[in-house]
C-alpha cells in the first residue's frame, strides 16, 4: 500500500472492539457525519485514507496491540474504505487527557459550564492532567508524522487535539493540516479562566493549523478574538477571518456540517423504527408529541427543559391530557461524577412532573434513559414539537435530523446558544435557554400552531438542515487547505 494522502485524526474512531466470552474481538462500526462523509470522499489508489485515533475500550486497547503500531488489518471492517490506525495510549494518560483535560476542562470553558464560587481550581493535580494531554497529543503527532506521505493532508478533529496541530506541523512542515472544533468557542473573558500559559498553548497549538473550522461565525469570531487578545495576533482578510501570528496565517472557515437526507430517511425506514413508529403512535393515541433526544450532557439543558414542560402544564392547563413529552436522554460519560449526578436530578425532576400531573389514563411525560438508536428515529417521524434547548452547543445534529424525518412537520424550539440557530433563525422558535417561562411560552405557541405552519416552517429548515451534507461538508475543507 501507498503511503496515505489524507490522514484523519480524532479522539473516537470510526470502530470500536468488544471483547466477546471466548476471547475474540468483535467490531462495530461507529456512528456519526464524519464516516459517512469519508464515504463520500471514496479511498481509491491515487488515494489513501487513514484515520488515526485512540484506543478507547480495554477491547479497543487489545485489538490495537495485536496490530503492528496500531494498524489495524481492514478486511472485514465497514469504516468508509479507510484504514484505521489506534493508538494504544497508556491508560493512565488517556484518562488524564480525555477525562479530566478535555471533558472537564475544555468542554467546560467552551461550554460555560463552571459554577465559579467552587471550580474551576487549577493546581498540582491539573498541571499532572495538563502534562498527559501534552502527551497524548504528541502520541497523535508522532504517529501522524510517521505514516503520511509527502505533503498529505491532514483533517484534526475538535478539542481533545488542540495542541496537535503545532506538534505535528514542527515535526512535518510538509502537510496540510486542518483542525475542525465540533464544540462552540468560549468568549475571551470565559477561556481566559485557564492559567495563561494553558490559554497560550491552547492556541498556539490551533494556530499550528492551515485551516480552523467551526459550525458558526459566531464560534469562528470568538476563537479570533481569543488569539487577539490573549496572544496579540493580527486578525484581517476578508470578513476577519484571517488570523496572524509569529510569521505564520490560520485561515479560519465555518462549514455548518448537514445531514445527508437520503442515507438518513433509509435508516429511519427500516422495520426496526417502523415497528417503534406503530408502538409510539399506539401510546400517543390522538396526543400531541413534544420530544427531545439529547445525550445525558450538563450543555444539553434537560433539567430546565423539563421545568419548562412543568410550567407549561401549570400555565397552560388546557393542554393537561392532551400532550405527551416524550424525553429520551441516553447517557454519555458516566466516569465524570457530574455527569452521573446530573443524570439522578434529570430523573428526580421527571418523577415529580409524573407526581403532580399523571392520571390513570395520562402519562404527561414518558423519560427513556437508554440509548436505542432505532427510537429516536422513530420520535424523530411522529414529533409534533422538538425542544433542543442546550446552554450552548457546537451546532446540534438532532435539530437538523428532524426536519428531515419529521412526517406530519413539527415546530423546533431552538435555544438561541446552539450553532444551528444562525441558519435556522426564524423558522424555529428560539428561546434563550435560562429562561424557563419564554421556553413554556414557546414550547404553547408550538402546539398551538397550524398544521400549515408548521409543514412550512419544517421544509425550510429540512432545506436548511442538508444544505451541506457530510461529503461536501468534508470536501470544503479539503479544498481550502
Ligand atoms: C459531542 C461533541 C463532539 C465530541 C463528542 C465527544 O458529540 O459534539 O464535539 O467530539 O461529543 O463525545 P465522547 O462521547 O467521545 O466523549
Amino acid at each position: 500500500m501507498s503511503e496515505p494522502t489524507l490522514l484523519v485524526a480524532s479522539n473516537r474512531g470510526p470502530l470500536s472492539f468488544v471483547e466477546s466470552d471466548d476471547g475474540s474481538l468483535l467490531p462495530s462500526r461507529g456512528g456519526g457525519g464524519l464516516v459517512s462523509g469519508l464515504s463520500g470522499l471514496g479511498a481509491s489508489d491515487s488515494q489513501q485514507v487513514v484515520w488515526v485515533c485512540a484506543a478507547l475500550t480495554d477491547g479497543d486497547r487489545a485489538a490495537a496491540r495485536q496490530a503492528p503500531g496500531g494498524r489495524l488489518d481492514r478486511a472485514g471492517h465497514d469504516t468508509a474504505g479507510t484504514a484505521v490506525r489506534m493508538l494504544d495510549i497508556d491508560p493512565t494518560t488517556f484518562h488524564r487527557a480525555y477525562n479530566a483535560i478535555a471533558n472537564s476542562t475544555l468542554w467546560f470553558i467552551h461550554h460555560l459550564l463552571y459554577a465559579t464560587p467552587t471550580a474551576p481550581n487549577f493546581d498540582a493535580g491539573f498541571r499532572r492532567e495538563w502534562a498527559s494531554y501534552v502527551a497524548y497529543n504528541r502520541a497523535f503527532a508522532e504517529a501522524l508524522a510517521e505514516d503520511a506521505a509527502e505533503g498529505a493532508k491532514v483533517l484534526v478533529q475538535d478539542y481533545h487535539l488542540t495542541l496537535l496541530p503545532r506538534q505535528l506541523r514542527d515535526l512535518r512542515p510538509d502537510l496540510r493540516i486542518a483542525h475542525f472544533s465540533h464544540t462552540p468557542w468560549a468568549p475571551v473573558d470565559y477561556f481566559r479562566l485557564l492559567p495563561a500559559d494553558v490559554a497560550r498553548d491552547t492556541l498556539l497549538g490551533m494556530l499550528g493549523a492551515d485551516h480552523a473550522g467551526f459550525h458558526s461565525p459566531r464560534w469562528a469570531r470568538a476563537f479570533a478574538a481569543c488569539c487577539a487578545e490573549v496572544l496579540g495576533a493580527e486578525i484581517g482578510g476578508d470578513d476577519d477571518m484571517n488570523v496572524s501570528y509569529a510569521g505564520r496565517t490560520t485561515h479560519l472557515g465555518v462549514h455548518p456540517l448537514g445531514v445527508d437526507a437520503e442515507s438518513l430517511r433509509a435508516r429511519a425506514h427500516e422495520d426496526d423504527v417502523e415497528s417503534r413508529v406503530t408502538a409510539l403512535r399506539r401510546k400517543l393515541e390522538d396526543r400531541q408529541a413534544i420530544i427531545r433526544v439529547d445525550r445525558t450532557e450538563l450543555s444539553k439543558n434537560i433539567g430546565r427543559g423539563l421545568l419548562a414542560y412543568r410550567e407549561l402544564l401549570r400555565r397552560y392547563p388546557q393542554w393537561l391530557g392532551k400532550v405527551t413529552h416524550l424525553a429520551s436522554a441516553y447517557p454519555s460519560r458516566h466516569d465524570l461524577p457530574e455527569y452521573r449526578e446530573y443524570t439522578a436530578h434529570v430523573q428526580r425532576l421527571a418523577a415529580d412532573i409524573e407526581d403532580e400531573f399523571g392520571t390513570d389514563d395520562w402519562r404527561p411525560l414518558i423519560l427513556t434513559v437508554t440509548d436505542d438508536y432505532a427510537r429516536s428515529l422513530a420520535l424523530y417521524r411522529v414529533g409534533d414539537v422538538l425542544l433542543v434547548n442546550p446552554v450552548r452547543d457546537g451546532m446540534n445534529l438532532v435539530a437538523k435530523e428532524v426536519p428531515v424525518l419529521s412526517e406530519d412537520g413539527c415546530v423546533v424550539v431552538l435555544s438561541t446558544e446552539a450553532g444551528v440557530a444562525d441558519e435556522f433563525g426564524d423558522d424555529a422558535l428560539l428561546v434563550n435557554p435560562f429562561d424557563i417561562s419564554g421556553t413554556a411560552d414557546a414550547l404553547h405557541a408550538a402546539l398551538s400552531m397550524s398544521g400549515d405552519e408548521r409543514r412550512d416552517r419544517t421544509v425550510r429548515l429540512a432545506a436548511a438542515s442538508t444544505a451541506l451534507p457530510p461529503a461536501r461538508w468534508l470536501s470544503d475543507q479539503l479544498d481550502a487547505i
